[in-house]
């Protein structure tokens, strides 16, 4: 069984430190893996997928990479930074409006040359991959040839990002002595989940892996991962079936919506960074510790004595108008 191969961009291994003063709060181990030190520029989850996936671009010969997301999205900044670095070109669908004065992900994506179409909610929603395609047509009539990633890099290729930090994570812990009982991640588009839950039944279903859905529904993600893993399968031997039931992701903590925060997440993120010297970001990580902090205190996860959760950056999301709230 060989993994498709990647190139190499990230800071890996990313380190694994316990959480001690929160682990005293919960009275529960809770321990923290750093992926949103894979980098600055190329910082977060995202690298790791695009580890693979901007593999499998070069080797199709392509020379630019087209991909889409929130207007503040961490994957289309990553996808800019790797598109500079490798020499590619790069498009970027947004959505949302264009701001006189760009922030965060948006100012450094046009830092680092990516060229930016903003389209709205609706268009986004009902015509992305026409726009993508269309993009890439004219892209590839300009004599180059594009790439399309979809949202996240969460696509089979992408997912082997995190197949390979579950590996990463099956080392570590030979060297901590002791394996995590669950693995926590935040669900966003489904690909970091997909990953490290096929590790895990490849490693034999060591332990749980527990998704926390910050946006649409648990249900949804079920059904997505599903897919995910088929996609998987089409590039390597997995030898598993797939049961939407078996997938773990625990509903109820997407709060106002993808991208918008309630004052207790917000609260929460600063009682954390302020407990802890850790920084979670409001869109993604803050919710999901939330919701995994939430579940612990209700007495959900009493069967797990020590917890994993992946940090998977996002700190440039701290926008001018989430920061006014803190
Ligand atoms: C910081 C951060 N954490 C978590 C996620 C969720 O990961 P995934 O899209 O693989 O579900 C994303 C992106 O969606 C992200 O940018």
């Amino acid at each position: 069984m060989k993994m498709p191969e990647r190139i190499r961009l990230a800071n890996l291994p990313t380190k694994i430190e316990k959480l001690e003063r929160l682990s005293q709060e919960l009275g529960k181990n809770i321990w923290i893996k750093r992926d949103d030190q894979t980098g600055m520029e190329v910082s977060g989850n995202k690298v790791r997928k695009l580890e693979f996936a901007a593999k499998e671009a070069l080797d199709r010969g392509c020379n630019h990479l087209i991909t889409c997301g929130g207007i503040q999205s961490n994957h289309a900044r990553a996808t800019a930074a790797v598109a500079a670095k490798l020499g590619m070109g790069c498009t970027l669908v947004l959505r949302g409006e264009d701001k006189e004065d760009r922030e965060g992900n948006l100012f450094l994506e046009t830092l680092m040359g990516a060229q930016v179409v903003f389209v709205t909610p609706e268009e986004f929603e009902n015509s992305l991959d026409e726009i993508m395609e269309g993009l890439k047509a004219q892209i590839d009539l300009d004599g180059k040839k594009g790439y399309i990633l979809p949202i996240g890099a969460s696509n089979g290729i992408g997912s082997f990002g995190y197949l390979n930090a579950y590996n990463e994570i099956a080392a570590q812990e030979k060297e901590l002595g002791f394996k995590f009982d669950a693995i926590v991640a935040t669900v966003g588009s489904g690909g970091t989940f997909a990953g490290l839950y096929a590790g895990n039944r490849m490693d034999g279903g060591m332990r749980d892996v527990l998704g926390i859905n910050i946006s649409s529904t648990a249900e949804y993600f079920r059904e997505r991962v599903v897919e995910l893993l088929k996609e998987m399968k089409g590039y390597m031997e997995i030898p598993f079936e797939i049961e939407k039931e078996d997938i773990n992701i625990i509903d109820g903590y997407p709060g106002l919506g993808y991208a918008l925060s309630r004052d207790e997440e917000l609260q929460f993120i600063k009682w954390l960074a302020r407990l802890e010297g850790l920084v979670l970001d409001p869109v993604y990580t803050g919710k999901a510790m939330y919701g995994l902090v939430q579940e612990i205190k209700a007495g959900n996860l009493d069967k797990y004595g020590n917890i994993l959760f992946i940090h998977t950056g996002g700190i440039f999301g701290w926008t001018r108008e989430v920061r006014g709230r803190i």
